[in-house]
């Protein structure tokens, strides 16, 4: 099985990378056979999706392949989403534009929002709300916020952490393996052909 760990923030030192490893680590506790696969959006320098494929060239002739197919080989999926301005930020929204081949079609995705004070509501309702339509990504029910970020280091927790917050990310990372071990029989029946896009 393999976990692709999304990391969307626009900052070269984000939080969101910080916490995509310790993610990472929950997962590798959970079981050290699943492949992880951190996909940094800010290293990997994924341009603005535009129509013109030649503006950003470099990334879609040399990087875009090998990102995919990582993804493609995916079960399942962690997006680590800071809230920007009220909003989930716009790395997340164009993941979805640049990787609409298929690579997450009926996998299931763990939203795990982020803030530095008290925010980060917002980044998932936006996606639940759309994100989905062409990707087909099957957002589970359980979702993280992670408040007070900077504060979040497990066994070291600051005092504005919640003493019940680790436990809720083991259990919603156990979930998505479980989701992605479980949906995976239904890939079969996919067609992509037909209805590649949603209504
Ligand atoms: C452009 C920008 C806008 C932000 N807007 C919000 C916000 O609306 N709500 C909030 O809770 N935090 C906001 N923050 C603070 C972020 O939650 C905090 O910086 C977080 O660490 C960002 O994640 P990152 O380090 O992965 O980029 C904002 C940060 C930036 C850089």
């Amino acid at each position: 099985m393999k976990i692709s760990l999304i990391s969307t923030s626009h900052r070269e030192k984000s939080q969101s990378n910080r916490i995509s490893k310790i993610l990472e680590e929950v997962i590798l506790k959970i079981n050290n056979k699943i492949i992880c696969y951190n996909l940094n959006m800010y290293n990997s320098k994924i341009p603005l999706w535009t129509s013109n494929k030649r503006e950003n060239s470099e990334f879609w002739e040399k990087n875009f392949e090998k990102i995919s197919n990582e993804l493609k080989n995916s079960d399942g999926f962690i997006m680590i989403v800071p809230e920007y301005g009220g909003m989930a930020t716009p790395n997340s929204k164009n993941f979805f534009l640049v990787f609409n081949n298929g690579e997450l079609f009926h996998k299931p995705g763990l939203i795990v929002s982020i803030s530095s004070g008290n925010g980060g509501a917002y980044p998932i309702s936006e996606l639940r709300a759309s994100s989905y339509k062409n990707s087909h990504i099957m957002w589970i029910p359980e979702n993280i916020i992670i408040r007070n970020v900077e504060q979040f280091l497990p066994g070291n927790h600051g005092k504005l952490i919640p003493s019940w917050i680790d436990d809720r990310i083991k259990y919603s990372c156990d979930l998505l393996i479980k989701y992605a071990e479980y949906i995976k029989p239904i890939q079969k029946f996919i067609n992509r052909k037909d209805f590649s896009n949603g209504m």
